[in-house]
């Protein structure tokens, strides 16, 4: 006898009215960010609220900044979808890399739903970008794969296969000579050293590169708060696949965390 396997409760599946605007909120190392997002147009249904992230960031203190910024929007009564900046598998963050270590072994779905009273599911910060981005962005209506990343502290990568996405890709810590490829290669780093943007490229060509090597992309998104300046370093990049800028921008986190707690 086949026995099937028990749904995880972890997964969302809702499908709203169209009318119906579930909240996104982006967790990130200063500031969390957070507005109802209209799924239709992926984007905001009204302004976002920014507050700055506690510190330090303890998964109970940003709980409770969480269930301040739900206050702001008693209309938006749906399921809320969090980022949190590493690995998340069925609700429990796995890795810390740029955010307090307390956050490893939280079940934050569970943390999180029982500080605000609400519905809440939280998923990888770059992974929610990559939702965003696939579905109403700049890899929209693209086959194949599609490998979105954002350069910021860290590097977060989101696979996307036809539409599907891959979890916890965690492409950013990729070892590349000897060294963990976003402690040298994010936008963090060319601030740190000062590098020019000539100089950065040459790194971010090694690493797309090592990217093309492994996954042989359809295409590379780029997002990040450094994409705006895409311009200045996209046209250094040396690469055979297609790389462009992210179009959501710093909306993707929220707009993609709304659609993961729907949809998944
Ligand atoms: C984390 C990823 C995250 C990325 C961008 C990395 O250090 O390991 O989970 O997506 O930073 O925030």
């Amino acid at each position: 006898m086949t026995t099937q396997p028990t749904p995880s409760t972890h997964r969302p599946s809702h499908r709203l009215s169209p009318s119906a605007h579930p909240l996104g909120i982006d967790f990130g190392g200063t500031g969390i960010k957070g507005a109802p997002v209209d799924l239709e147009l992926g984007d905001f249904a009204q302004e976002r609220v920014r507050v700055r992230t506690p510190q330090p960031a303890t998964p109970e203190a940003v709980a409770a900044v969480f269930s301040e910024l739900l206050a702001h929007f008693p209309d938006a009564t749906g399921p809320v979808g969090v980022t949190v900046p590493g690995i998340v598998r069925h609700g429990v963050v796995h890795s810390a890399a740029n955010i307090d270590g307390s956050w490893v072994g939280t079940d934050a779905d569970r943390l999180i739903t029982e500080a605000t009273g609400r519905e809440v599911h939280v998923v990888n910060d770059a992974d929610a970008a990559g939702l965003a981005e696939v579905r109403y962005g700049a890899a929209r209506g693209r086959e194949g794969l599609v490998i979105v990343t954002t350069l910021g502290t860290g590097i977060g990568a989101a696979l996307v296969f036809d539409g599907v996405l891959v979890p916890n890709a965690e492409l950013g810590h990729l070892e590349i000579g000897g060294r963990d490829a976003e402690t040298w290669a994010a936008n963090s780093a060319r601030e740190r050293e000062d590098l020019s943007m000539a100089a950065w490229a040459e790194r971010l060509t090694t690493y797309y590169r090592t990217l093309e090597k492994l996954f042989s992309p359809d295409l590379f998104v780029v997002g990040g708060g450094v994409s705006k300046r895409s311009d200045e370093f996209l046209p250094l990049l040396d690469l055979d696949t297609e790389i462009v800028p992210a179009s959501l921008r710093n909306k993707a986190g929220v707009v993609g965390a709304a659609l993961y707690a729907c949809e998944g």
